[in-house]
């Protein structure tokens, strides 16, 4: 049987390794990767499937940045040339960027049964390309594994059931797993003595316009604590751009890997993001995030304080960064064999097609 990987950016390559690592344990599969180039940047791209242990891609389709047609098209046709080629029995698609759609729309077009990791989720605003994204894959996709029982109950409400299976989430298994491997390589990172939050930023939202973006890095200005914030390459064109002032409790490094990420994450007091995936993994390890957003599709992070929206409100960042009473975590995600479950069921569920 063979199985092929879709992936493109960053917070895919992750979610792979761990199906990566569960298929591996199945001598009868062949699996493949494919990556779109949507992300090609050393520290974006390589360092990831170096550090994460995922074999070289099969397949670099080097599509690179561009408006989201351009980006959307040209993986398209340079993908389906590809899995014509390949004939693969499946192909795997993750999370809700350009990489996922265009490879759930190359695959199903040429009826090769398709599951979407990570299906189900929706933050409803539809002027988030990823909301777009995220829809159109669930409804083309054979396979659905949703994360969270939120995420199955969306999809039974747009009708998608029979395709829907509950997983857990493969970011939580991820973080059970990596959490380990760092423990035991405690002096691979940086020592940090002083207390920081941990910021990101890159949603197109808030890079792409002026004003929020200048509010954001004036809340942070206000904080009055040091603030770690891996540089996304968008985020920096749009800094120098509009000109933005970065106050010096502000500092700037370069995108960090995975393991990195996660070490920064379990030293810091606070996280402020606008990332998906990373107000997920502050949760998993009990950190308060602040989200730089004004939806989540990760509703069971705000249960108990864990996760507070505030958009690029200048006064909500400084309120909730202050201090809540946070509540006990319910269990949301899964038992941390998320990944075991997905390939599970795909390797039993033969000759699927919408
Ligand atoms: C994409 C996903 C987003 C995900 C994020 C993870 C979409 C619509 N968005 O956003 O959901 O959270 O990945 O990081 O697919 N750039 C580089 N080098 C790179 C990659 C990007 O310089 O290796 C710059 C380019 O200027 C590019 C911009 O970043 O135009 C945006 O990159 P793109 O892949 O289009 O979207 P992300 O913002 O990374």
């Amino acid at each position: 049987m063979k199985i092929i990987s879709i992936v493109g950016a960053r917070p895919q390559f992750i979610k792979a390794a761990v199906i990566h690592r569960a298929l591996k344990k199945y001598k009868e599969v062949n699996s493949l990767i494919i990556h779109t180039g949507q992300h090609y940047d050393e520290k974006m791209s390589c360092i990831f499937f170096e550090e994460l242990n995922i074999p070289k891609p099969d397949y670099n389709l080097e599509v690179g940045s561009g408006s989201h047609g351009l980006q959307t098209g040209l993986i398209l046709q340079r993908l389906e040339k590809v899995l014509i080629k390949e004939k693969p029995d499946w192909c795997i698609v993750y999370g809700d960027t350009n990489s996922t759609i265009a490879g759930a729309l190359a695959a199903t077009k040429i009826h090769i049964p398709t599951a979407h990791v990570e299906a189900g989720l929706r933050s409803y605003n539809k002027r988030m390309p990823e909301e777009i994204n995220r829809i159109s894959t669930d409804h083309i996709s054979s396979l659905l594994f949703a994360p969270t029982k939120t995420a199955v109950n969306i999809l039974q409400q747009e009708g998608l059931s029979s395709r829907t299976v509950f997983s857990g989430d493969v970011m939580y298994d991820s973080i059970l797993f990596y959490t380990l491997i760092l423990k035991n390589n405690e002096n691979a990172y940086e020592k940090i003595d002083q207390p920081f939050y941990l910021a990101t930023i890159h949603r197109q939202e808030n890079t792409d316009n002026k004003k929020k973006l200048s509010d954001i890095f004036k809340a942070l200005s206000k904080l009055q604590k040091r603030i770690i914030l891996p540089l996304h390459p968008r985020t920096k064109k749009y800094l120098k751009s509009y000109n933005i002032d970065v106050a010096a409790n502000i500092q700037i490094i370069n995108p960090t890997s995975y393991l990195h990420t996660i070490h920064l994450l379990s030293h810091c007091e606070k996280v402020l993001t606008d990332s998906g995936g990373l107000q997920k993994e502050a949760y998993f390890l009990k950190k308060p995030c602040i989200s730089l957003r004004e939806e989540t599709e990760w509703v069971e992070t705000l249960n108990g304080n864990w996760n507070q929206l505030a958009g690029s409100n200048i006064n909500k960042i400084i309120q909730y960064t202050g201090d809540y009473k946070l509540s006990e975590q319910e269990k949301a995600f899964g038992n941390g064999k998320a990944g075991k479950i997905i390939v599970k069921t795909m390797l039993k569920s033969k000759n699927v097609l919408l």
